[in-house]
């Protein structure tokens, strides 16, 4: 084995965003881009001997190549072992159980997430620490500042390609490294935690399903356990083979993007429940027959019935969600008198929560719901314990969806994507509402208000759409007592209506512009309405307080989950 160290210049803009670096595949594949942010990573973390690394991607276009560089730059830097799914892959939640349930120091995974992969789409790389969970941003930001003053990366040179398809150790100088099954402990995990007798009694009993994996790295797990152990027809995963450009297909599991399954859900012969995961399987969606269960009332609905499945049986410790994420999860916490946690947005906030014990279940909007099973969301997971709820309680999604709203209220929830905004206008419009924040706190929006009643969609006396708050927030972790600041804009209204207005951290082109809208409703005769017309006072009223149609030059936003 020969180590060269190859000389290098840094490149600029190689900071982690939300969720790791993401770019487009060019920037990837332009020569020392992976090398030189996988050596900054390697010279930013502790001692490397005897340590062990766990790696793996989503498939996507580029994964395997990286796969490669990474192996070598281990062996070139002391790792002991590294252990790498089979093919280059594993899903974003199985390498956080393999990280943990092995021991290692830590692992990277290569993945844009929901991004659109192949040629033209984007790749990833991310760092997760001993926990299984995303890297903190003390690690992320040390990571950036070393890969601007980064001058060479250490490599063990050329030889054959290292075999990742068959099963088995192979040694690379002093390192060994691990071809594992990708999907074996993640499906134990989930063994671990489910009633799986009650699920597999559901099946025999002919109800059926559709997960839709997307073309992406969630296929293998979804057949393995859907499939495979729970006796799922075959065919109930559909798009289950992860190719590297997910078909063509934009790997987001949402009602814009998941529009094959959006139409398989719908009318009296559909299946009795609907599922699909995104890239790299942590995302999850769930759908009744013609009936969307938002992510945020989703982690709600998990919270008051977790008592019915087996790893939750004992209680919850509390429940996290992130500041965009309704506040339906809330008011479980209140009812079961558990501490709620409101974090900025991404799951590495969730982490030290996790870690301490102070929280048990966490989710995000986003479609993202995860628990202390790992340390990143879980899309497999959401799904099973879904399908749990299903098979103990003997009712349809969508009449658990409107129990759970006659017991706690509805929280009507949407979320406007404006995508592709020049970035110097994005940056104008938010700046500008920052400083405005102050003075509108007080002021009334009437024609929001009236809006509201002419709709009919609430009462005359919805605090008159008053401001009551408005804030840019700012986050202390109670654990470790960082803080997090200009972690998205605030405005709340008097009756618990909430606008939050974000810019996006995983986009590789211009700058997307995330607009949340909120409105509770206690009253069941008014849990029918149509989502965007309980919300269009709120949409209103946010295009006339930040100007988003002229500001950004769009007509509106690309997409409305
Ligand atoms: C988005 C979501 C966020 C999620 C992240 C990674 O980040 O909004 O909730 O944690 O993807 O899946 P954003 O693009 O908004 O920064
Ligand atoms: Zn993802």
């Amino acid at each position: 084995m020969k180590i060269v160290t190859v000389a290098t210049t840094a490149f600029a803009g190689q900071r982690p965003g939300t969720s790791g670096l993401r770019k487009q595949v060019g920037v990837f594949m332009q020569p020392h881009y992976l090398e030189n942010f996988v050596q900054a990573l390697f010279d930013t973390l502790p001692d490397k001997a005897g340590q062990t690394l766990v790696l793996g991607g989503d498939g996507r276009y580029h994964n395997r190549v990286a796969v490669q560089t990474i192996l070598r730059m281990a062996a070139a830097n002391g790792y002991a072992r590294v252990l790498v799914g089979q093919g280059g892959l594993l899903s974003t939640p199985a390498l956080s159980a393999v990280v943990r349930k092995l021991g290692a120091s830590g692992g990277i995974v290569l993945s844009a997430s929901h991004n659109p992969g192949g040629p033209d789409g984007d790749f990833g790389i991310k760092y997760n620490i001993a926990n299984g969970g995303p890297a903190p941003e003390t690690i992320t930001e040390a990571v950036y500042t070393r890969t601007q003053g980064i001058t060479g990366y250490t490599i063990v040179e050329g030889g054959t390609a290292i075999d990742l398809d068959t099963l088995g150790t192979i040694t690379l100088g002093d390192m060994t490294i691990e071809v594992i099954d990708p999907v074996a402990i993640h499906a134990q995990l989930m063994a671990s935690l489910f009633d799986f007798a009650a699920m597999r009694a559901w099946f025999a009993a002919g109800h059926r399903m559709q997960y839709d994996a997307m073309c992406a790295v969630g296929g293998p797990y979804a057949k393995a356990v859907l499939e495979g152990r729970l006796g799922a027809p075959a065919g109930t995963v559909v798009n289950g083979e992860p190719l590297e450009d997910f078909g063509g297909h934009h790997p987001d599991p949402n009602p814009a993007h998941a529009a094959q399954l959006m139409a398989a859900m719908s009318g009296q012969s559909a299946p009795d429940f609907g599922a699909a995961s995104d890239g790299d399987a942590d995302r999850n969606m769930i759908l009744g027959r013609d009936f969307v269960v938002t992510p945020s009332d989703s982690l709600a609905v998990l919270a008051a019935n977790a008592h019915l499945v087996p790893g939750y049986r004992a209680g919850l410790t509390g429940i996290a969600r992130s500041m965009p994420t309704s506040c339906a999860a809330d008011a479980v916490a209140k009812a079961l008198g558990i501490a709620s946690y409101e974090t900025p947005t991404g799951w590495k906030f969730f982490g030290n929560l996790l870690d301490a014990g102070r929280v048990t279940l966490c989710g995000e909007e986003s479609y993202g719901t995860g628990s202390d099973h790992v340390r990143e969301k879980d899309g497999l997971w959401a799904v099973l314990f879904w399908l749990n709820l299903l098979a103990a309680t003997g009712q349809s999604v969508e009449q658990i969806v409107r129990g759970h709203w006659a017991r706690f209220g509805r929280h009507y929830y949407s979320r406007h994507d404006w995508e592709g905004v020049a970035t110097d206008r994005a940056d104008a419009l938010v700046n500008s509402l920052r400083e405005r924040l102050p003075g509108l706190v007080g002021t009334r929006w009437p024609e929001a208000g009236a809006a509201c009643v002419a709709a009919g969609v609430a009462d005359a006396d919805i605090g008159a759409w008053q401001i009551e708050a408005a804030d840019d927030f700012a986050y202390t972790d109670p654990v470790d007592g960082s803080v997090s600041h200009k972690q998205g804009l605030r405005l709340l209204f008097a009756g618990g209506a909430r606008i939050v207005l974000r810019l996006s951290g995983t986009g590789t082109q211009g700058a997307t512009l995330r607009v949340y809208f909120e409105r509770y409703e206690a009253d069941p005769s008014r849990h029918d309405l149509p989502t965007q017309a309980a919300l269009a006072p709120l949409i209103a009223a946010a295009e006339q307080i930040a100007g988003l149609c002229l500001r950004t030059g769009l007509n509106g936003p690309a997409v409305i989950t």
